[in-house]
């Protein structure tokens, strides 16, 4: 896992949590090709990693990330933009299986705020702001954001954000249900980095499940959703875990889980 990356930076992991620190401050952590790319092969490490059972992904005090480049996409016409990369790394950073809970300060725009639509749990400093201000550039959100903001915050506030390009304060959006805590800024990340490594805790199999079944919920009916649930708690049943998680239980002591 470690390696030199020009874009982020990424920590050990600690108590089962990798830290990843969007680090382009001179160009408020704007989502260029190579960011995202660090971003989406460092997440694939850690699915293959038992070591990591959860990610935090972090900006700055100022910025959590404006967005897509604008002067690296101003170069692409609709050609570029049709064999964009970005779109494959976008794919790589939704298909994460563990948990990845981000801890925003300041600006989440554009690009910056469909990441924090891509983690589980958002904590947010209450000096954040969340917007989709494409509409300003003649574009529209290209990273999930207008499907992934509906189904979050429901029709009005998500055609308010996309067409008018305001942004909305942390406050409003733990209102609208896109992220879950807002805290002082000094605190965000040490909360996010609390939750991790209380998830990290807890039986791995069950939690990649239930973030997985979870998920389904945004794209599928009730009843195939309900059906998927069925099928994961049903496998559940066959692994150890869930046998030490009932014993502990039974034998009121702490449950050791492993994984298996
Ligand atoms: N891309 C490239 N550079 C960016 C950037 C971005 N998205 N956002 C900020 N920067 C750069 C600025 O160019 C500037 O660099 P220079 O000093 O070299 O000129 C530096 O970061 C600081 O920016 P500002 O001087 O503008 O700082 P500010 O505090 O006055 O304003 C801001 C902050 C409100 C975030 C403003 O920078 C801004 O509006 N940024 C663009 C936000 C945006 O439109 N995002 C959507 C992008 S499109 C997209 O994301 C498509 C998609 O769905 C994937």
């Amino acid at each position: 896992m470690q390696h030199e990356y020009q874009d982020i930076l990424v920590s050990e992991v600690v108590d089962g949590v990798l830290t990843i620190t969007l680090n382009r401050p001179e160009a408020y952590n704007a989502l260029r090709t190579q960011l995202l790319s660090e971003l989406a092969d460092v997440l694939q490490q850690c699915s293959d990693n038992d070591s990591v059972r959860a990610v935090v992904i972090t900006g700055n005090e100022k910025v959590f990330a404006a967005g897509a480049d604008i002067k690296e996409m101003a170069a692409l016409d609709a050609v570029g933009v049709l064999n964009d990369p970005r779109v494959l790394h976008w794919r790589r950073i939704a298909q994460f299986p563990k948990p990845l809970i981000a801890a925003v300060n300041g600006f989440a725009l554009g690009g910056g705020c469909e990441l924090v639509m891509h983690a589980d749990i958002v904590i947010a400093g209450d000096n954040a702001q969340f917007g989709q201000p494409e509409i300003n550039l003649g574009i529209i959100p290209g990273a999930g954001g207008t499907q992934r903001l509906i189904r979050t915050v429901g029709k009005s506030m998500a055609m308010q954000l996309v067409l008018s390009g305001e942004f909305i304060s942390a406050q409003q959006a733990r209102d609208f249900g896109l992220i879950s805590e807002v805290t002082i800024p000094e605190r965000s990340l040490e909360r996010a980095t609390e939750l991790a490594r209380k998830i990290a805790t807890k039986p791995p199999i069950a939690v990649r499940q239930a973030k997985e079944v979870l998920l389904k919920a945004y794209d599928t009916t009730l009843d195939s959703g309900l059906s998927l649930e069925r099928k994961a708690f049903t496998l559940l049943a066959a692994t150890e875990d869930r046998n030490e998680g009932i014993a502990a239980f039974m034998e009121k002591r702490k449950p050791n889980f492993t994984g298996k």
